[in-house]
């Protein structure tokens, strides 16, 4: 087929359309007209799981099955270690934090791209998992059915939003990956007066998705009381019948806080006598007040409070006692092993200031629950490999597509 198409007979509603749609979106003709009908050619196919080639096949025996994915609002990749680690590869990687990105490059060799709403769905690469762990934000849009929500995907209307959650659904919209994993605080559920969730439901199964979530809390892992819903979708393209997914049940004995603690940690990490004597008078003037606002004094043979990306301020949430000593802080490196990271300084060393560090750790998944799940996800990937006699999985990617679409 030739590179140039000529169209003639374009009806004056259409003609109409594209003027407006160019201007808005500032782009050549020509330049939309072909983002369009590669947004179109994109749709009509699945991407096929790479076992699907023989090179990669995997070995019966191998409980890992080799596919790509893509890592989304990466943060500094919790997700990833726990995909790689399944046998995932990772084809394209999104944060705009230029601290988060420093050390993602560190540690994965990578730098990632930056703002997802500026990145157009056609340059992501095709993948089987869409992982994202999204910031939470408000939806503004009221009482959305799924026609409504569905009606504001396309294209990057959605950004108009001002909502993250629909960049990865216009993602999923065109790109159709097999499996979405993602994942948000707890309180998703009743943020904005249900408003959120019941906007991201209704979008992900207005999608095609069989939707299974989930909160799980990552203290049987690490010593962290941490729950965070999990969100796992199926393409129901692929997965006639609704799979029989299970999300991980927790395991009973997690380690303790005492664990994971440095033995000679910097006595910069101790509050001075100034800030323990304000933090106890603060505590105690909520006391008063009848509620329970204050410090968290970590019980070592335990588990500690949720990690925030604030513990930088004053750390006050987990503090951690000393003998003859007011407490202190934990080191950032502590909180790289409270939240489950890999405890290896030559392959994961921190690269960026406490406060950044803090921050990002405060922020991640834990790696070690994420890769839990994501096992679960492979039981159901490789059980549908097997049902087709370990042929095709899915629909097989089409290449000429791809060259045709320019
Ligand atoms: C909840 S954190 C995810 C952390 C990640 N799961 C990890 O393990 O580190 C959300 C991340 O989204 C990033 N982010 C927010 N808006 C973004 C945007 N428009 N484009 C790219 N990244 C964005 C933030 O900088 C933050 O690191």
């Amino acid at each position: 087929m030739s590179s140039q198409l000529n169209i003639r007979n374009v009806p004056p509603d259409v003609r109409h359309w594209i003027r407006r749609e160019t201007e808005r979106t500032q782009q050549k003709q020509n330049e939309f007209l072909i983002g369009t009908l590669r947004q179109a050619a994109q749709l009509s196919y699945t991407p096929a799981l790479p076992f699907d080639s023989p090179q990669i096949r995997p070995s019966p025996r191998d409980h890992r099955l080799p596919f790509s994915f893509i890592d989304l609002f990466a943060g500094i990749g919790g997700f990833r270690i726990a995909l790689e680690e399944n046998g995932g590869s990772c084809v394209f990687t999104s944060e705009w934090d230029r601290y988060s990105q420093r050390t993602y490059h560190k540690w994965f060799g990578e730098l990632p791209r930056g703002d997802i709403t500026k990145i157009h769905p056609s340059e992501i690469p095709d993948h089987d998992i869409l992982a994202a762990g999204f910031p939470c934000q408000p939806f503004s849009i009221a009482g959305v059915s799924k026609k409504n929500s569905l009606g504001r995907l396309h294209g990057f209307d959605c950004v108009t939003q001002g909502n993250l959650f629909f960049n990865i659904a216009t993602i999923a919209q065109i790109k159709r990956p097999p499996v979405l994993l993602l994942e948000n605080v707890k309180n998703l559920k009743s943020h904005d007066q249900g408003r959120t969730w019941k906007t991201i439901y209704a979008t992900l199964d207005g999608l095609g998705y069989w939707i299974f979530a989930e909160i799980i809390d990552a203290a049987g892992w690490v010593p962290q009381h941490r729950e965070r819903v999990y969100i796992v979708c199926f393409d129901k393209q692929v997965f006639r019948t609704r799979p029989a997914f299970q999300f991980p049940a927790s395991p009973t004995n997690g380690p303790a806080l005492q664990d994971i603690l440095e033995s000679n940690p910097d006595p910069k990490y101790t509050l001075t006598d100034h800030l323990w004597k304000y933090l106890q008078e603060y505590a105690e003037r909520h006391k008063e007040k009848g509620n329970g606002f204050g410090f968290g004094l970590a019980d070592l043979r335990g588990v500690t409070r949720t990690l925030s990306a604030r513990y930088y301020k004053d750390g006050s949430e987990i503090l951690i006692p000393q003998p003859r000593k007011t407490p202190r802080r934990l080191t950032p490196r502590e909180c790289q092993r409270l939240m489950g990271f890999p405890d290896d300084p030559d392959r994961y060393p921190i690269v960026v200031s406490d406060t950044q560090a803090y921050r990002q750790f405060g922020n991640a998944v834990v790696p070690k629950v994420a890769a839990e799940v994501v096992r679960s996800i492979l039981v159901v990937l490789r059980s549908e490999w097997e049902r087709r006699n370990k042929g095709c999985l899915l629909k097989c990617a089409i290449p000429e597509l791809e060259q045709a679409a320019v």
